[in-house]
């Protein structure tokens, strides 16, 4: 038995979804409960009149585009509360949770065909997604959340990640410093005995000279002639003329040796002054010259040093660690060169920065490379030679110090490093800056 149509009517009108018909200039032709209960327009009022009158708030050139999309291609369309959260702006008959003012829905339009297979109308469905919405919402602020927290912990993992590799490169320079300062300390004493002793072994052989004048003249004016033939004799087989201009500058040339080991000395003790974590207005020529006398060693066979010192500024920063930059930087310069090269230095001040430069005519870096060399235990030297932490440390003791490090290299022809400091800090680190570092 075929039933009555009003019995379909009838379930259309109660069902809890919104059934509306429209013709292609959007007129309403159909009008169920659900829309008559949730827009509180009566089923009369409606029909025959433009869905753009009843709800003024429909983008009306969109809708007409999905209207006239359904009526050329006879397919369905649909609309999804994430892109457009409700077509029509029914307020939500579930107060969830108060945050939801209006009602979120899906569409869909679909063509409704005349017997000549024609597109007679539109019947656009309506559904109430809003608890969907709700929850999808909800869930979305919680990823977000979760996923501000993750980005968080990682940060703070990469902080502790610096802060240990800069641990074990401290570790290292520590060592290296405490040894440095034992040998210093050792140096220290027997150096100054020699080199006061030099002082006056000089004075001696003076008066010793100017005693052997006084014997001289007298031998001249008083002496006997088998004397003076003697001394004569005994003064040509030990070439005492070249005797007596040699010893004055040997005693000399001694004296500066000595006054260059009580240098290198200083200069031991200086860098050994790693563990020193003060920040303090600093003389960077004066570090980087005893830098370059402590990595003297590692250098000397490798490349001729260049340097090219303008006028600094004294400038605000840990000289230990800035030291230990530097050190890294010449190190890696004197091991990018096979054989024999170059190495200049610069400094120089551009406004409240200042910079230092380290080139090397050594093998490049190529541009692969590039990218990774600042990364903890990046290194392509061989087990033992390199841990691949100087840089990465360095790039963090820079980054504390409100700097930054560029670098530019050429494979096969060399690499350029420049440090880039601030003269002042800036005004005190917040406590929370203070931490971090
Ligand atoms: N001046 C340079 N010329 C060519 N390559 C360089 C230069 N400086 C750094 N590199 C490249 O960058 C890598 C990383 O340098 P980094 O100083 O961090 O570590 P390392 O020198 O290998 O080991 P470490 O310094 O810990 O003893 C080096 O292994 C090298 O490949
Ligand atoms: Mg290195």
């Amino acid at each position: 038995m075929i039933p009555d149509p009003n019995y379909f009517e009838g379930i259309i009108q109660r069902l809890n979804t919104g059934i509306v018909i429209v013709d292609q200039v959007g007129h309403i032709q159909f009008w169920n409960q659900f829309m008559k209960l949730n827009s509180g327009h009566d089923r009369e009022d409606v029909l025959g009149k433009s869905i753009y009158d009843i709800f003024p708030e429909i983008p009306q050139s969109w809708f007409q585009k999905k209207i006239d999309t359904v009526y050329t291609l006879q397919h369905m369309a649909f609309t999804d509360w994430k892109k457009r959260p409700y077509v029509f702006r029914f307020p939500t008959t579930r107060p969830i949770t108060g945050e939801v003012e209006f009602m979120y829905q899906n569409c869909t339009f679909s063509p409704l065909l005349d017997e000549e297979k024609k597109v007679a109308g539109v019947l656009i469905v309506v559904t109430d997604i809003t608890e969907v919405a709700e929850q999808t919402l909800a869930m979305q602020r919680l990823t977000n959340s979760l996923e501000r927290e993750k980005r968080e912990q990682q940060k703070l993992i990469t902080k502790l990640e610096e802060a240990q590799n800069q641990l074990l490169q401290s570790e290292k320079m520590a060592a290296i410093g405490q040894l440095a300062a034992g040998v210093a300390h050792e140096i220290n004493n027997p150096t100054g005995f020699v080199y006061s002793n030099m002082g006056s072994l000089g004075h001696m052989v003076e008066d010793l000279m100017a005693v052997i004048d006084v014997y001289e003249d007298q031998l001249c004016r008083n002496g006997v002639p088998e004397a003076q033939e003697a001394v004569r004799q005994a003064k040509e087989k030990y070439d005492f003329d070249y005797l007596k201009e040699d010893l004055v500058s040997l005693v000399k040339e001694s004296k500066d040796g000595i006054e260059r080991i009580k240098r290198i000395v200083e200069d031991l003790k200086g860098f050994s002054h790693v563990g020193e974590s003060e920040w303090q207005m600093a003389d960077i020529h004066k570090g980087l010259d005893s830098t370059l006398n402590v990595v003297w060693n590692e250098v000397k066979y490798k490349a001729e040093v260049e340097k090219h010192f303008e006028d600094l500024p004294e400038i605000e920063c840990i000289p230990s660690q800035i030291n230990q930059v530097f050190m890294n930087l010449v190190v890696n310069a004197a091991h990018s060169i096979e054989k024999k090269g170059k190495i200049t230095i610069c400094t120089g001040q551009r406004g409240d920065q200042i910079f230092i430069s380290v080139a090397d005519t050594g093998c490049g870096i190529s541009q692969e490379h590039l990218n990774r060399i600042f990364e903890p235990f990046f290194t392509t030297k061989p087990v033992g030679k390199g841990t691949g932490l100087g840089l990465s440390v360095s790039y963090n003791i820079i980054k504390k110090h409100h700097g930054h490090i560029e670098v530019n290299s050429t494979p096969g022809e060399g690499t350029k490093f420049v440090l880039w400091l601030p003269v002042k800090q800036p005004e005190i680190e917040t406590e929370q800056e203070a931490a971090q570092s």
